[in-house]
């Protein structure tokens, strides 16, 4: 299979706004309510729970799917087989180096989260990527995932801010990729991951980027702090 095509896919794939499209079914246009994000906060702050959840797992599938898509059909010679869908093998693109094989792996998954970030069907002023990116690194970085959790939940129900907890995650996140590598023994005589590092570290800064708004309404003490819509008046 040529190896343009999983980028390609996950773009598209990343660039569906499900959290517009779940707002629409409703009669709601997310943009002109809320913080106009398409993200699942808003959607769960607007239109209701049950629908921010649905938007939340289509938006983290839509960063997973294209990831494991990616792993398993760009394939490093000596790659660990348990990450690869096996029925996929057989198209694969298998390269003898590492370090090619890893980034261009990570393509995919970057494509996915600028596909969702920058969406060509929503004027290119898509979400903020969290939901998306979780699901890119629980496809490359599994063992990051637990520790950005807590601590996501931990800012979250200490300061009420989606956005507190989503840009210190996105801060922490090459810190726990780093550690995480070491810890599990993926750093070792200089094999580890280092496309994996400094693709965290790029996704990490975007996602800041990409809350610069929520940054200036802290600062100013106008942010939001989050109501469910069952909650509100
Ligand atoms: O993931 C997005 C969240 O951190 C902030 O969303 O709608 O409050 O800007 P929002």
């Amino acid at each position: 299979m040529p190896i343009w095509i999983p980028p390609i896919v996950a773009f598209l794939l990343g660039s569906i706004p499900f959290g517009l499209l779940i707002a629409k079914s409703q009669g709601i246009n997310i943009r002109e309510h809320g913080s106009g994000n398409i993200g699942a906060t808003n959607v769960l702050r607007v239109v209701g729970k049950k629908y921010g959840i649905t938007c939340f797992i289509l938006d983290f599938f839509k960063g997973l799917v294209p990831s494991l898509l990616g792993i398993s059909l760009i394939q490093y010679s000596g790659q660990d087989q348990t990450m690869v869908i096996s029925s996929l093998s057989n198209w694969a693109t298998t390269l003898d180096d590492r370090t090619t094989a890893q980034s261009l792996q990570l393509v995919t998954g970057l494509c996915a989260i600028l596909g969702h970030n920058y969406s060509p069907w929503v004027g290119f002023k898509g979400g903020k990527g969290i939901a998306t990116s979780a699901g890119v690194f629980t496809a490359f970085a599994p063992f990051a995932i637990p520790v950005l959790i807590v601590l996501w939940c931990i800012l979250f129900f200490t300061t009420r801010y989606v956005s507190v907890a989503s840009i210190a995650v996105s801060l922490a996140l090459p810190l726990t990729v780093l550690f995480g590598s070491w810890h599990h023994g993926k750093i070792e005589n200089g094999t580890w991951n280092k496309p994996l590092f400094f693709f965290s570290i790029f996704i990490g800064a975007m996602a800041v980027w990409k809350h610069r708004s929520n940054i200036v309404k802290l600062l100013n003490g106008t942010e939001n702090r989050f109501t469910p819509k069952s909650k509100k008046s």
